[in-house]
């Protein structure tokens, strides 16, 4: 597994694999890796030549107040379990191999990136947007692999590929969870004992939607049921919604629905969703 941490580098690193007509397949990641990542990790292994991975805690895609500097690191750790997976090239720049100057030019796909968790996160998607963008522009990859797990961030990448023209394919793993249904998190390490505990009701509250859907309740209705028991769990939720997977906007039940959830558990914020109806 080679490790490299400049552009430069991981120009040379990859200059061979497309010498070898390899193809890339890419999973950008911000570290602190889980079950989740090293899912995408294994799709990507099953699926392409040369696995690339980053490691980057990008601070484009971070509010003024968040959690910046107190997100979890842990690089010795991380490099353990890629070298397991049988990665083959892991990118872990820091701010300035990245960008030699804080970068004014923002990625932006628009409404999608304002509403539900763009609503409360301003910027946030903007962030994500820019540095996945200058990700996709260093590594070119064929394939990259996004999570479930942030229903939106896949929205947001898919919109902005096709929008761009970038012959980049996305695919899209699976959401990994606890056995409890806690989906697994980087931040799930802030949460003590009771609010494990009570960070539980994210994944009840979502199956009392998909129950509550599936016996032909209004969407109203549904999303009334997730955020009661949100409330009933012991966490305060953001917003407990059903939108259109790819829009975030108003829901056409021929292409599915989306149930899309965000609470405070004490200090730590959590996201959660779930695909109902969807058509294969
Ligand atoms: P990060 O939160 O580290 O997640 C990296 C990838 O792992 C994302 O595609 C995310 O959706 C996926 N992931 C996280 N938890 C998961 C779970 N429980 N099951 C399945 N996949 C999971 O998402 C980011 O980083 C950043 O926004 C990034 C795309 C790297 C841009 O900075």
């Amino acid at each position: 597994m080679k490790i490299v941490r400049t552009a430069g580098e991981l120009r040379a690193e990859l200059a061979e694999e497309r010498a070898a007509d390899r193809t890339v397949g890419f999973v950008p990641t911000m570290g602190a890796l889980h079950e989740g990542h090293l899912s995408l990790v294994r799709l990507a292994r099953s699926s392409t030549a040369a696995v690339v991975v980053s490691i980057f805690v990008n601070p484009l895609q971070f509010g003024p107040s968040e959690d910046f500097e107190a997100y979890p690191r842990d690089e010795a750790h991380d490099l353990e379990l890629l070298e397991r997976e049988g990665v083959d090239i892991v990118f872990i720049p820091r701010a300035r191999d990245v960008w030699a100057q804080p970068p004014t030019t923002l990625v932006s796909v628009g409404e999608l990136s304002r509403i539900v968790e763009g609503a409360i996160r301003p910027g946030h998607f903007d962030g994500v947007a820019t540095v996945v963008a200058t990700l996709f522009n260093l590594v070119r990859p064929d394939v990259a692999y996004f999570g479930q797990k942030d229903a939106q961030q896949v929205a947001v990448i898919k919109k902005m590929v096709t929008d761009l023209a970038w012959p980049i394919e996305i695919r899209v793993g699976p959401t990994v969870r606890d056995p409890d249904g806690l989906a697994l998190s980087s931040r799930n390490v802030y949460l003590n004992a009771a609010e494990r505990t009570r960070a539980t009701s994210l994944w009840r509250a979502l199956q009392e939607g998909e129950r509550s859907l599936a016996s032909g309740d209004a969407l109203e209705t549904t999303e009334k049921v997730m955020w009661e028991a949100l409330v009933a769990g012991g966490v305060e939720p953001d917003y407990a919604s059903v939108v259109d997977p790819d829009t975030f906007g108003p829901v056409d039940t021929q292409a599915g629905s989306l149930l899309v959830i965000a609470a405070h558990v004490g200090s730590t914020r959590l996201i959660d969703n779930l695909l109902v109806n969807r058509e294969a």
